[in-house]
C-alpha cells in the first residue's frame, strides 16, 4: 500500500511524525506500506504559490491512502481565496472524490472530566457523524460577490442531486449495520427544498435496509439534542455544511478534540485520514501538541483503506493503554495525571504497541 503523507502547517509536521513512527513500527512487524511526503496548505503556497501543487496531486492520486496533519494559519489568512490553505484541503477532497466524511465522537472513560457536560450525559458516548463532503453549498455554483443596484451582494448555491444523496446515505446505513443499527438523517426540510429532496431520498433508501432504523431531525433541533442528550444518537448523516457545524459540536462533547480522528472516503475506500482538529498555530513547533488524533487517524486508515482490522485495533488498544497509564498532553491534562509532550506521547504509544 502506498501512502501519501501530507504534514501540512502548524502542528501538522509534529503530529504526523508520531503517526509515521507508529506505521513504521507496524512495517517492521510485516505491514506492507510505503510512505512518501508532499506539500499541502500554507507551506505549499510558500514553496510553489498554490495550496495543492501538481506534485502533491500526482502523489495523492497514485496513492492508496493519504495521511494528513492539518493546514492553515494566520500567516496565510489574508491571501486571495484561491491561495488560502483551506482551498488546498477542499481541492484534494474534490479531486479524489472523497465524498464520505466519517467523524466519530467517542468518549474515552479516562477523559470523562474533559467534557464540559455532566459525566452522566456523556459517559459512554459513541456516535458517528457521516458528513457529505464534496457537494452542497461548499461547491455549488453559481457563487460570488457582485454589485447589484448600488450595493454589494454575496451569494452561494445550495444544491444536491439524488445520486449524491443516495451514495452518502448508503455509507451511513452500511456504517450503522456495523454499529447500533440506527441512522438519524439531519436536514432543514421545513425551509429548504434541497433538504426536502435529501429527506425523500433517505426514506427511499431505507427500504433497502430494513434492519436499520431511520429517523429524521431538523438541524436546529439536532444542534440542541446533541448537547441535551447526545447518547440518543448512533449514526448521524447530513450534508456538507450542517455536517461541518454538527461535527465540531459533537467533537466538543468529548472535550478532547485532540483525540478525534476522521476519514474521508471515495467509492472504493481510498481515503484521506486526518485529525478532526486544526493546525493550532499558537503551539506549533513547541512539542506540545497531542498526536493521538493523528495516530488514531492512521488506525482508521488501516481499517478502511488497508482492510486490516487487526492492525487498526492494535493501534487503538495502544492508545487506550497510554491513557490508562495516566499520560496526557496539555489539552487533556487534569490534576493527578502526568503532562507529556508530543514526542513522549508518541514514545509511549510505540512502547504500548
Ligand atoms: C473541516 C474544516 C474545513 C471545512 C475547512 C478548513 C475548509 O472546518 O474539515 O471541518 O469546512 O470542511
Ligand atoms: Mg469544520
Amino acid at each position: 500500500m502506498k501512502v501519501c503523507v501530507l504534514p501540512g502547517d502548524g502542528i501538522g509536521p509534529e503530529i504526523i511524525a508520531e503517526a509515521v513512527r507508529v506505521l513504521e513500527a507496524l512495517r517492521s512487524d510485516g505491514l506492507k506500506i510505503e510512505m512518501e511526503q508532499a506539500l499541502l496548505g500554507g507551506g505549499a503556497v510558500d514553496a510553489t504559490g498554490t495550496p495543492y501543487p501538481e506534485a502533491s496531486q500526482k502523489l495523492a492520486r497514485e496513492a492508496d491512502a493519504v495521511l494528513l496533519g492539518a493546514v492553515g494559519g494566520p500567516k496565510w489568512d489574508n491571501l486571495p481565496r484561491p491561495q488560502r490553505p483551506e482551498r488546498g484541503l477542499l481541492g484534494i477532497r474534490k479531486d479524489l472524490e472523497l465524498f464520505a466524511n466519517l467523524r466519530p465522537a467517542i468518549l474515552y472513560p479516562e477523559l470523562v472530566n474533559a467534557s464540559t457536560l455532566k459525566p452522566e450525559v456523556v459517559a459512554g458516548l459513541d456516535i458517528l457523524i457521516v458528513r457529505e463532503l464534496t457537494g452542497d453549498i461548499y461547491f455549488g455554483e453559481p457563487r460570488g460577490i457582485e454589485q447589484r443596484d448600488g450595493q454589494r451582494v454575496g451569494w452561494n448555491t445550495m444544491i444536491y442531486s439524488e445520486s449524491e444523496i443516495r451514495r452518502i446515505g448508503k455509507v451511513a446505513f452500511e456504517a450503522a449495520r456495523r454499529r447500533d443499527k440506527r441512522v438519524c438523517s439531519v436536514d432543514k426540510m421545513n425551509v429548504l427544498e434541497t433538504t426536502q429532496l435529501w429527506r425523500d431520498v433517505m426514506i427511499e433508501l431505507a427500504a433497502d435496509y430494513p434492519d436499520v432504523e431511520l429517523s429524521h431531525m431538523l438541524v436546529d433541533n439536532a444542534a440542541m439534542q446533541l448537547v441535551k442528550a447526545p447518547k440518543q444518537f448512533d449514526v448521524v448523516v447530513t450534508g456538507n455544511m450542517f455536517g461541518d457545524i454538527l461535527s465540531d459540536e459533537a467533537s466538543m462533547l468529548t472535550g478532547s478534540i485532540g483525540m478525534l480522528p476522521s476519514a474521508s472516503l471515495d467509492a472504493n475506500n481510498k481515503g484521506l485520514y486526518e485529525p478532526s482538529h486544526g493546525s493550532a498555530p499558537d503551539i506549533a513547533g513547541k512539542g506540545l501538541a497531542n498526536p493521538l488524533a493523528t495516530i488514531l487517524s492512521a488506525a482508521m486508515m488501516l481499517r478502511y483503506s488497508f482492510d486490516n482490522e487487526a492492525a487498526a485495533q492494535r493501534v487503538e488498544t495502544a492508545v487506550k493503554k497510554v491513557l490508562a497509564q495516566g499520560l496526557r498532553t496539555g489539552d487533556i491534562w487534569e490534576e493527578g495525571t502526568r503532562r507529556v509532550g508530543t514526542r513522549e506521547m508518541g514514545d509511549a504509544v510505540l512502547a504500548a504497541l
